[in-house]
């Protein structure tokens, strides 16, 4: 039998453990050091084995995929010959096909062409490049990591770069858009004022279509504004106390005239003699009047808006909950994204730019508060966010 020098060198009398280094003698079962099970490591090594066999168990990409099987390993070392690994391997499908499973290792004692002693210390041998290969294979993992963390903290920067100048642009353009449209709606209302000359019936018409447009188009302007500024973080709140009927009540005003349109029936559902919260109320107010005209918008003729308050410990929970299309619950953080919608579709029915719910978030976020939502495909949404009450001794 050809014999590899370091293997057959009598004067080994250990072997070092696989996972502490420390000196082990050769038929060690566990380390005394570290507590290393070494025979369920060369039963992992051995497994590799069974892998070409008939109805072997599937091998995972486990760590012993890393270094050589046993077979190839033991010819490699020169510690038997090609022949003998084929005849060993053959006579192992005979054998298991005859439903005895047995060892690549434990064949080839059985064949006499290896002895128990140097299988064992070959086994050992294995081990140990298998536990380099592994420190070496967890070495490459973390200097992965490390790389892919660079490249994604530089892929953030180049990420809010843009972000940053985006919202400088939409900024710029809406400041621009500003001015002409103020000389626009200046116009039309000397016009419609007659000031520049008797309408026509006809024209009247034409006017007010176009005043229409002109405020539509104000108010979208001034929500890019307002979205530009809370993008970059430039909120600047009034807090003040609010109360949160009245505000409630104002907003269903405002709505009204929409929600008859789109024949929805608008409720109050307000929790009696409620404390003030604490809460920029113009910005409140334009937030419950987002998600109220959401509430119509996507809610079908003969359902239903419901907007309410209750006091919840120290908070007021304000909510908008409707009975209309839902968002189906794997969409709803799209719904936050701007100037998007989630029936994107040339077709869609909906008019509006997308920008509501963003910015609604953005202005909840800046009076530390965040939207709930709880809504499900054709079911309705419930539209919550919570703000503190005024302290009773304020
Ligand atoms: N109550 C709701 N029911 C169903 N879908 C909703 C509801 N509220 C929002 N969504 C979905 O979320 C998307 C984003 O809402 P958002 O208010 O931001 O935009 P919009 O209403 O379409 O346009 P804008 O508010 O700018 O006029 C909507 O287009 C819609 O698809
Ligand atoms: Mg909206």
């Amino acid at each position: 039998m050809l014999m590899n020098e370091t293997i057959t060198d009598s004067k080994i009398t250990s072997v070092p453990c696989p996972n502490c280094g420390e000196a082990l003698p050769k038929d060690a079962k566990t380390c005394p050091n570290c507590g290393v099970d070494l025979l369920l490591m060369t039963l992992l090594t051995e497994r590799s084995y069974l892998d070409g066999l008939p109805g072997a168990a599937p091998i995972s990409a486990a760590p012993e995929t890393l270094i050589p099987r046993i077979g190839d390993y033991l010819l490699d070392h020169g510690l038997i010959t090609e022949e003998q690994l084929e005849s060993a391997v053959e006579q192992q499908k005979l054998l298991a096909e005859n439903k005895d499973h047995r060892l690549l290792g434990q064949t080839l004692i059985e064949m006499d062409y290896i002895d128990a002693e140097t299988l064992d210390l070959a086994i050992n041998l294995q081990i140990i490049e298998l536990h380099t290969a592994l420190r070496e294979a967890n070495r490459t993992l973390e200097q992965r990591v490390e790389e892919r963390t660079v490249e994604l903290k530089s892929a953030l920067e180049r990420l809010s770069e843009a972000n940053q100048i985006k919202a400088n642009l939409i900024s710029n353009i809406s400041h621009e858009l500003r001015t002409p449209l103020a000389h626009i709606k200046g116009y039309v209302e000397l016009i419609r004022d007659e000031d520049l000359g008797v309408l026509t019936d006809d024209q009247k018409d034409a006017i007010h279509v176009m005043q229409r447009s002109t405020l539509r188009l104000e108010s979208l302007i001034d929500d890019l504004i307002e979205f530009s500024t809370a993008a970059r973080g430039g909120i600047t709140l009034n807090i003040e106390p609010v109360n949160i009927t009245d505000l409630t009540k104002s907003v269903l005003s405002q709505s009204l005239k929409k929600a008859d349109k789109g024949e929805v029936k608008l409720k109050i559902a307000l929790e009696e003699h409620l404390p003030n919260l604490n809460a920029d109320p113009a910005r409140l107010e334009w937030v419950l009047y987002q998600l109220v005209d959401n509430g119509i918008k996507f809610t079908p003729s003969g359902g239903e808006v419901i907007v309410g308050a209750k006091l919840e410990g120290e908070t007021i929970k304000v909510f908008v909950a409707d009975t209309g299309i839902g968002i189906p619950p794997d969409r709803i953080e799209e719904a936050f994204i701007p100037f998007h919608q989630l029936d994107g579709s040339a077709t869609r029915r909906h008019g509006g730019t997308g920008l509501g719910l963003a910015l609604v978030k953005l202005i909840l976020e800046s009076h530390v508060s965040e939207l709930n939502i709880e809504s499900f495909k054709e079911k309705g949404s419930l539209i919550s966010f919570t703000l503190p009450i005024v302290p009773e001794n304020e």
